[in-house]
């Protein structure tokens, strides 16, 4: 792989994508991808090791063999009840006082902001700063080349249990390749779907997946919030498979073909073939109470998503409103049905920017959120001398704010 490309891997509940992208100069370039699926994580937990790393290694092989270039590390997006965020503060004074700020001084107050306690099972997996201050002077982004005696941060630092990273980290090690770095999915959904204004206004990510949603909060062109639910659109055929009695292979293939999320929209008389356990031959039945069982569950999401949002105290401004993405939000009259549940909030769909090259646009925010933060964030990935452990590596990834 060059220089400038970057090789990340976003580990669902229903697949695993590998995607490889690079700086193109004007944005980002998608060289290659593989999605396989995968049954092997639950909830952003490792479930099955051997399952996961069989998935990572056909996906991965797939894009090496595809670009005809081998893949060293890779940027792995990490979620999962375990992972908490935190706002700290750092603080700097500037000596000899009144001179010019270095790249230097920006990474050692955001190194600051990162002695915080945290229990001895978690460790930090990032530290992001959301603002920078001069003397007093709030909101600045870019601090380098400004003069001042005192520089503060204030910033968000995510943190995950010990062991789930571990397990992570042994997948990947056990399919045959490195941890680059982590980067918490709900950043990078983010990334992947906002615009530059929803990103400042203060506006809410919701990437439903197949086993949970994660939810992040953006404000000031930075995240300050992020939370995960463990419902996702698994929960949607679990439900079907459970009320009407089928395989859920069945009752995902009726959720995709006649599914919608406001059953009140769906016309009385149409039906639709649904083949029950034990019966040998399809019967009809109202597609009306299909997008009943469909509406209930996702009005649960719903709820649950808007009651994350008031706990975060940031939720109840979001001027942005709220995103969905992920595959459960591409389900017909998602927006509508988290609309009608949190009428506080405008709602949108967003799919990746790139995404029409990727086949399933709305499953992919996490993936390209994850390259055009990696390719962002290049050189503080990339450690100064040797091969240092991602663990070790500075974590203060800025280049973000120049966005
Ligand atoms: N067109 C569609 N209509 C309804 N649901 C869909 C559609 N496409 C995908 N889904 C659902 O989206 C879910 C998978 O979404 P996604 O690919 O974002 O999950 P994941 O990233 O693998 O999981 P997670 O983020 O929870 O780890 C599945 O439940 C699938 O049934
Ligand atoms: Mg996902």
């Amino acid at each position: 792989m060059n220089n400038e490309s970057i090789a990340v891997l976003d580990l669902g509940s229903t697949k695993v994508t590998c995607l490889v992208a690079s700086s193109d100069g004007e944005g980002m370039a998608i060289d290659g991808f593989a999605s396989v699926p995968c049954r092997g994580m639950r909830r952003g937990q490792v479930a099955d090791m051997p399952e996961v790393s069989r998935a990572i290694r056909e996906a991965v092989q797939k894009v090496q063999q595809d670009l005809e270039e081998d893949i060293e590390s890779l940027v792995i997006g990490i979620t999962g009840a375990h992972i908490e965020g935190i706002n700290s503060q750092g603080l700097r004074p500037i000596i000899p006082a009144g001179r010019k700020l270095t790249h230097q001084d920006v990474l050692e107050v955001i190194n600051h902001s990162r002695s915080v306690m945290i229990d001895q099972d978690r460790e930090q997996i990032q530290c992001l700063p959301r603002e920078f201050r001069v003397d007093g002077q709030r909101n600045i982004r870019q601090p380098v080349g400004m003069s001042g005696t005192k520089l503060e941060v204030l910033s968000y630092i995510a943190t995950g249990a010990i062991t789930s990273l571990q397990n992570v980290e042994e997948a990947v090690n056990e399919a045959g390749w490195k941890v680059e770095q982590m980067v918490i999915q709900s950043l990078a959904s983010g990334i992947g779907v906002l615009t530059p204004e929803e990103m400042q206004l203060g506006t809410a990510v919701v990437d439903i997946g197949g086993s949970t949603t994660d939810i992040a909060i953006f404000v000031n062109g930075s995240i300050a919030f992020s939370a995960c639910i463990p419902v996702g659109g698994s929960n949607v055929t679990s439900d079907l498979s459970q009320l009407l009695k089928t395989s859920p292979e069945e009752a995902e293939r009726l959720k995709l073909a006649s599914g919608a999320a406001l059953a009140e929209r769906i016309d009385e008389k149409e039906s639709v073939e649904v083949i029950q356990l034990g019966q040998p031959v399809a019967r009809p039945m109202q597609r009306r109470v299909l997008c009943e069982i469909i509406e209930s569950r996702m009005r649960e999401i719903a709820s649950l998503v808007g009651k994350k949002l008031e706990d975060s105290t940031l939720g109840t401004v979001l001027p942005g409103g709220i995103v969905l993405t992920g595959g459960g939000s591409a389900i017909k009259f998602a927006g509508q049905i988290f609309e009608a549940t949190l009428p506080r909030y405008r709602v949108r769909v967003g799919e990746p920017t790139l995404g029409t090259k990727l086949g399933h646009p709305v499953g992919m925010a996490t993936s390209v959120g994850l390259a055009s933060f990696a390719l962002q964030c290049f050189d503080e990935f990339s450690p100064a001398d040797g091969i240092v452990p991602w663990r070790d590596r500075v974590k203060t990834l800025f280049s973000m704010l120049s966005r």
